[in-house]
């Protein structure tokens, strides 16, 4: 296996300068996943042994790729970042393999079949070195190092060294190379730093083979393969890639993208035959869409699991959580931390649902806040329910067991039971538990004053007098407040 004799050196220790930000751009996001990831993951993919060479933020990079790894990367840190030559010298004690596989840890689009094709290459050619290249039209080209083949020589011109016409030449340097770990021994030490940004070039190690008369091998690969991100315009143009690349895997299993050059979708999401997804949708971390769903527009669902046939209608925002079968939510609904909702339930407009389990064929169709609730089958919320569930200090449950209609505009003080069968009436603030199967009425009664509403229209002693309170609205007002305490008498 050619894996057993190869160890790949990362290199990710960078400024990220052209970033123009803090940061460092190997932990910017690629479909929902930082750019090192790729990599690591595909040389884990591969089974080949890694290190990676940390410097610029190396304690980020270290604890993101960490997560995702079991502790079987290795780091070694550049503390000064003195060139990419520089940075593989630094690993010269650790290379213990016949091939070193180098990458750039910002080409998050290479694939494993690349990676194979250079590494078996290498080994049928007999190379000293195998680098990939593109040949590309300007001015892609701009910002690579350019691959220079004269007087029988290879050299790579770096883009800031380059001092010839723009047009002649345009095959690059993906920064994805194989050494014979003897010929990176012998050769490290004679990089120097001759060259305008002072610093030591991986790539003078090709000229230096070449006037050895060493082999050297290119494998060429597509532009969108290699790209390499060093700026924020380069981070979208390779995002956008990545995620027409997910758009068309999806489409090739049966899902309906209405639009997908703006739809959102994560590299982990999972999406379901005959499924529809609308304009505008986001599809993030952790989704799994079952078959036959419908996500309509502008809705954002993040690391949440919907089984098959679910509706979800435009504006909904959903996150950490399972929606069952037949299941249908929004217009602008909000569910959250970690809740369920059961099958052919209905949850509508304007509700929310936070840390709530609802159970199926339960309706909670407008304008609630349902939280910290456990809720049966068969209920009926009535619209403008709220569960109380905070009392300044503590969270309290709710729970409205089977079959329970809970009236409009209810106000449910937690902690609280309504008992399998009950009603709460419209209007009620609900402040005690509910036996089943009783009516629950918990509001003001209702005063009729016959004939007293022409008694409110007429205006009182002072303000007849005075000119100018005379418009209807303030007569209105006045009376009011004329008949407020009366009624208290
Ligand atoms: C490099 C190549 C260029 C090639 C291009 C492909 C050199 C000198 N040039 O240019 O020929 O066309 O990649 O994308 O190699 N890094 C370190 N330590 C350092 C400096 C850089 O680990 O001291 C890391 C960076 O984090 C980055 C990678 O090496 O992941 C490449 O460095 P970068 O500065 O982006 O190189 P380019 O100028 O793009
Ligand atoms: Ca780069």
């Amino acid at each position: 296996m050619i894996s057993e004799k190869t160890q790949a050196l990362v290199l990710a220790a960078g400024k990220s300068s052209r970033l123009k930000t803090n940061r460092t751009k190997l932990l910017e996001k690629i479909c929902g996943q930082e750019m090192i990831l790729y990599i690591t993951k595909l040389l884990e993919k591969l089974a080949i042994n890694s290190t990676l060479i940390v410097g610029h933020k190396a304690d980020q990079i270290i604890n993101t790729v960490s997560q995702h790894h079991n502790n079987n990367i290795n780091f070694i840190e550049q503390s000064e970042q003195k060139g990419t030559g520089h940075a593989v010298m630094i690993a010269q004690d650790i290379l213990d393999k016949e091939y070193i596989l180098v990458l750039n840890g910002d080409g998050p689009l290479i694939t494993d079949t690349l990676i194979n094709k250079l590494l078996h290459e290498h080994e049928s050619q007999n190379a000293t070195i195998s680098l990939v290249t593109s040949c590309v039209t300007l001015p892609a080209a701009y910002g690579y190092g350019r691959i220079m083949q004269e007087n029988n020589t290879v050299r790579i011109v770096e883009a800031v060294d380059y001092t010839g016409e723009s047009k002649e030449s345009c095959c690059i340097n993906a920064g994805i190379y194989v050494f014979t770990k003897q010929f990176l021994l012998e050769n490290l030490s004679k990089l120097t730093t001759n060259n305008k940004k002072n610093e030591y070039y991986i790539t003078d190690l090709i000229k230096m083979a070449s006037e050895q008369n060493l082999k050297i091998h290119t494998v060429h690969a597509p532009f969108d393969s290699i790209r390499a991100i060093n700026d924020f315009k380069e981070l979208w143009e390779a995002d956008q890639i990545k995620r027409a690349e997910l758009i068309s895997y999806w489409m090739q299993h049966g899902v309906r993208f209405l639009m997908p050059h703006n739809v959102l979708i994560d590299h982990d999401v999972q999406i379901g035959s005959g499924t529809v997804i609308g304009t505008g949708v986001h599809l993030l971390n952790g989704t799994k869409i079952g078959a036959d769903c419908t996500i309509e527009s502008f809705s954002t669902i993040k690391n949440c699991t919907l089984e098959n046939n679910v509706t979800i209608r435009s504006h909904t925002v959903l996150s950490d959580s399972i929606i069952k079968t037949e299941t249908q939510i929004g217009p602008f609904a909000h569910i959250s931390s970690n809740s369920s909702i059961g099958t052919q339930s209905e949850i509508g407009n304007f509700v929310e649902v936070k840390r709530s389990n609802i159970a199926h064929k339960t309706k909670a169709k407008h304008l609630s806040y349902l939280g910290d609730s456990t809720i049966g089958s068969h209920v009926n919320i009535g619209a403008g329910t709220i569960t109380c569930n905070y009392d300044g200090k503590r969270k309290h449950k709710t729970t409205i067991q089977d079959s329970v209609f809970v009236g409009s505009n209810n106000t449910l003080i937690a902690p609280l039971t309504i008992n399998k069968g009950a009603y709460t009436a419209a209007g009620s603030t609900i402040t005690h538990n509910v036996p089943e199967n009783a009516l629950a009425i918990a509001r003001a009664q209702q005063v009729i004053k016959e004939n007293y509403a022409p008694k409110l229209k007429q205006p009182s002693e002072p303000e007849k007098n005075n000119s100018r309170n005379n418009d209807d609205s303030d007569m209105l007002f006045m009376g009011a407040q004329k008949a407020d305490s009366e009624t208290m008498l």
